[in-house]
């Protein structure tokens, strides 16, 4: 989640559907680190077996969610996973919350159907409620087709337009790796 060149590869690889990624992906951790006001999200990763961690837990948003949000995604990597994070051109610039859920999130939603609620595609403004994910499982799908390896950070930051210190910063943790090592 992703550039436009790097959701441009993406959207080439889903519509000629034959390159698939060549890396396997899985869920470390998850946090936030403010903005319990606006949403509280208690989501954790956890063991699902052996070999698949998942993403569970609710999210309850408390204010109406529409374009007096903005959204931005930006992605660092750290190949030794000790939390030196290199930034990696794979983002999706700084958007309103109604503009992205009208377009990129196409791309993305088919993934978080399954095994969530979050608000379908065009669906804004979103109303106050809870959102839950109910173990989802990273697919790697959803991600350019090369990603270096490592421990990836995933930092979703929502902004009030007009300010430049997000309101809202989480940060999702995930493991790239060769097929089959994870
Ligand atoms: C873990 O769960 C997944 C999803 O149900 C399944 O595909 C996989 O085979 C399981 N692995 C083990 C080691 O049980
Ligand atoms: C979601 O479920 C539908 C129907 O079971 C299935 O066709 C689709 O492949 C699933 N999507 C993902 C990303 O697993
Ligand atoms: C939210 O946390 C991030 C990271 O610590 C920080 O950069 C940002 O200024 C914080 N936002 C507010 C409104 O305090």
């Amino acid at each position: 989640m992703l550039s436009s060149s790097a959701l441009g590869g993406l959207l080439l690889a889903v519509s000629i559907g034959s390159i698939w990624a060549s890396f396997d992906v899985m869920f470390e951790k998850f946090e936030q680190l403010n903005g319990t006001e606006i949403v509280s999200v208690k989501l954790r990763v956890r063991k699902y077996n052996r070999t698949i961690s998942v993403l569970a837990g609710i999210m309850d948003l408390k204010e109406v969610a529409d374009n007096n949000l903005e959204v931005g995604i930006r992605c660092a990597y750290s190949s030794k996973g000790n939390n030196q994070f290199n930034q990696y051109p794979m983002k999706i610039a700084r958007t309103k919350m109604c503009d992205f859920l009208n377009n990129d999130w196409r791309e993305y939603y088919p993934y978080f159907e399954n095994s969530s609620n979050l608000p379908k595609v065009g669906e804004c403004p979103v109303q106050p409620m809870e959102f839950y994910f109910n173990d989802m499982v990273l697919d790697s799908n959803m991600f350019p087709p090369y990603l270096p390896h490592g421990l990836w950070r995933m930092s979703i930051s929502l902004y009030r337009p007009g300010v430049d210190i997000p309101v809202i910063l989480v940060e999702v943790y995930f493991k790239v790796a060769a097929v089959g090592v994870l």
